[in-house]
């Protein structure tokens, strides 16, 4: 295993609402094993990665928001999902091309629905300012091959706000790239790290021995979730979050395989009712 992992049972209490608390206490006397994570925020109500979004996931009490972070021209950290704004935005143009100013300017918001107008697209540090603390934030590097120096840049903002240290146990870093996880487990030995795939082929014990060196979660699409990799990731010492769940048995489905944290556009589909049996 690579480092202490995230804390389970008494540490989970303290994240758990007074009403939540006597809930799982009522019912069984066991507390729930697994995290909700709001996908780009509340993603299934509100714009993605945006501020309506992540206060939305805030008001559901969903554990974390998970954010895909980019880089305008100008080398702002920003929080959007595609490489290009064309499909969340009113503008054009690839992140990489667009200065912050630019970016700015844009409706994000539009999109999910005219009551959203106006949403902009955040900065990195505006969202670890504003939910630190409050709410765990699953950052995700997305395509860090397309932002050179990336990994450093947002090593620096976690350690700036003191984000980087072993108390803190609701900041992990995940992404495709496996390079930059490594990186990044370099630079923040204390924060979890996370592989994300949806591919089979690394589902081998193999693989999983080698992610497990520096990687604390293994992210799954759930497609590929089954009771054996769930097991086999647990025995390689690391812990398994998967997504994206956009229906109810899509949730119900993964709590029955004991995933330890589900990435949801619904956090209400998620209630920790459903892993009491
Ligand atoms: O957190 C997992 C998930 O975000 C990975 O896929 O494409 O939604 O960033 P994607
Ligand atoms: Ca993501």
């Amino acid at each position: 295993m690579k480092k202490t992992l995230l804390g389970a049972g008494f540490a989970l209490t303290l994240f758990l609402s007074p009403f939540q608390q006597a809930f799982a206490a009522e019912t069984t006397g066991e507390l729930r094993k697994f995290d909700n994570v709001a996908h780009r925020g509340a993603s299934g109500y509100a714009p993605e990665n945006t501020i309506a979004a992540f206060d939305k996931a805030l008001d559901m009490k969903a554990d974390y928001i998970e954010i895909d972070v980019q880089r305008s021209k100008d080398g702002k950290l920003v929080i959007i999902h595609d490489t290009t704004v064309d499909r969340t935005t009113d503008g054009t143009g690839r992140v990489k091309d667009l200065t912050f100013e630019q970016l700015r300017n844009l409706d994000a918001g539009s999109f999910k629905g005219e009551q959203f107008a106006g949403e902009k697209i955040p900065s990195f540090e505006e969202v670890l300012d504003r939910y630190h603390g409050k709410i765990g934030i699953l950052i995700e590097m997305k395509a860090p091959e397309l932002y050179p120096g990336i990994e450093d840049e947002v090593a620096q903002q976690l350690k700036a706000r003191n984000l980087d240290k072993p108390q803190n146990n609701k900041i992990i870093i995940q992404s495709f790239n496996f390079d930059t996880v490594k990186k990044m487990n370099d630079l923040l030995p204390k924060v979890p790290m996370g592989v994300l795939t949806s591919s089979t082929t690394h589902t081998t014990d193999q693989a999983l021995k080698e992610f497990a060196t520096y990687a604390d979660y293994f992210n799954p699409s759930y497609g590929i979730v089954t009771k054996e990799l769930v097991d086999k990731v647990h025995a390689h010492g690391m812990k398994i979050s998967s997504w994206t769940v956009r229906s109810r048995e899509a949730a119900q489905f993964l709590i029955d395989m004991k995933v330890d944290a589900i990435i949801t556009d619904y956090p209400d589909y998620v209630d920790p009712r459903m892993g009491v049996k």
